[in-house]
């Protein structure tokens, strides 16, 4: 972006930011800078919006960052979800779960995470997270399967993981479908490897306020070409467009419009090229909003825990072990007087402090479990309800912290103690 461009960009952010933000602390300051604008700015202005060349080169790329060999962008993290998940159980597919077959998932998950199993036939089976680290232990998972389990549809929440290498080694072992929903986790990585990448299929978000963001969209990653293929298909209506066709199939049906050869089912969640391009330019700075939200995370802590007022009120959160964490939210949890949590939150939204619950908190509660009878047995899941009771989180900004915000943050969390 040149000099001149980077000024009228500049202007028209301020004559036309609203500056809505009602909050002191809200839980996301806008990551989207003049270059990212620009960079939607250009393709709208080149007249080709609609899913072409910019989507590729963010897939390419994007699949490159991450480390696996494709990469297949979508219109949010939900529809990643969707498509991964009726991916896994289409026709053309060797290795698919059928309707009545079991899907092993986190009881704290997100709706989306969820719904797509449903949606396709699957049975959800859940299971009770770690408290302390938020997600499910590899063992708990391993010790869950049975015969009945065809796919495990894992959740990496809030920027923490699990041992996904020790449960891929199972899943493979028994032809078991592994989906790893990193939409809250992209950045992290187990071992050095970036979270995402293990299973069959990763899917991510770029949310407006999740790691990066190309406003509303999302990625899903895989390892084999003809998922890859089958991807695309179902990505856009079943088409056979810029699909790789088998000869003998393309001979018999010769009598039909090749450019209007339906191959498969199908969904429309194409991405445009503008969000594309906003994503793009966000992927680059990635690392660099990882190193500032993890630098604030410890501003924060170290600046309750040396407070006079510091009388354990909180705990933090820990990240799983190998686990290199990239996170955007910053939980908490009480140690006490957990009747007073409610009182507390409007407290802090009163002082335009910001606060969302951990995810759903336990997702088994919610009414649309009951209404889809997803928990007849009424099993307990009771890390689930203790991370519910005791936790939310407030943002963790992708621009240094000033001093002025934090000693204004801290102070308000650490009047916790005085509310009655
Ligand atoms: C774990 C998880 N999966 C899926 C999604 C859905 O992503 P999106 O909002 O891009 O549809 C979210 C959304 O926040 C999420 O937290």
């Amino acid at each position: 972006m040149n000099n001149t461009e980077k000024r009228t960009i500049k202007k028209y952010l301020q004559k036309y930011s609203k500056n809505k933000n009602k909050f002191i602390y809200p839980l996301l300051e806008q990551t989207l800078s003049s270059d990212d604008i620009l960079a939607g700015i250009k393709v709208m202005f080149s007249g080709q919006m609609t899913m072409s060349n910019v989507t590729e080169e963010f897939e390419r790329k994007f699949a490159k960052f991450v480390g696996s060999n494709y990469a297949i962008m979508v219109n949010s993290g939900s529809s990643a979800n969707l498509l991964a998940t009726f991916a896994s159980c289409n026709p053309s597919r060797k290795n698919k779960f059928k309707k009545g077959d079991e899907a092993l998932i986190p009881a704290l998950c997100w709706p989306t995470s969820l719904w797509p199993l449903v949606q396709s036939g699957l049975k959800p089976v859940f299971i009770d997270p770690e408290y302390k680290t938020l997600n499910v232990n590899a063992d708990d998972i391993i010790k869950k399967i049975n015969n009945k389990t065809k796919v495990i549809f894992l959740v990496h929440v809030l920027g923490n993981g699990t041992n996904v290498q020790k449960i891929r080694v199972f899943a493979k072992r028994k032809g078991i479908i592994l989906i790893e929903d990193t939409c809250e986790s992209l950045g992290s990585k187990l071992n050095n490897k970036f979270l995402g990448t293990f299973g069959d299929f990763g899917t991510y978000s770029f949310y407006y306020s999740h790691q990066i963001s190309s406003i509303e969209g999302g990625m899903v990653v895989c390892n084999s070409f003809s998922d890859y293929q089958l991807l695309r298909t179902m990505r856009s209506h079943g088409w056979s467009r810029k699909i790789k066709l088998d000869k003998n199939l393309k001979k018999k049906y010769q009598k039909i419009d090749s450019r209007f050869l339906f191959i498969n089912s199908g969904f429309n969640i194409r991405p445009t090229d503008i969000n594309a391009a906003i994503g793009l330019s966000q992927l680059k700075k990635l690392k660099k909003f990882q190193k500032i939200r993890l630098s604030n995370k410890n501003k924060i802590i170290n600046k309750l825990k040396k407070s006079n007022k510091w009388d354990n009120q909180f705990s933090f959160f820990h990240s799983s072990k190998s686990i290199n964490a990239n996170y955007f939210g910053f939980p908490i949890f009480l140690n006490k007087n957990l009747d007073k949590k409610q009182k507390f939150i409007n407290f802090l939204e009163k002082k335009k402090i910001e606060t969302r619950p951990i995810i759903t908190g336990n997702f088994v509660n919610q009414p649309a479990i009951k209404l889809f009878k997803l928990n007849k047995e009424k099993k307990k899941f009771l890390n689930a309800d203790r991370i519910e009771k005791r936790g939310f989180f407030i943002g963790l900004h992708a621009k240094p912290i000033s001093n002025k915000i934090l000693n204004y943050l801290t102070e308000n969390l650490l009047k916790f103690d005085e509310i009655k």
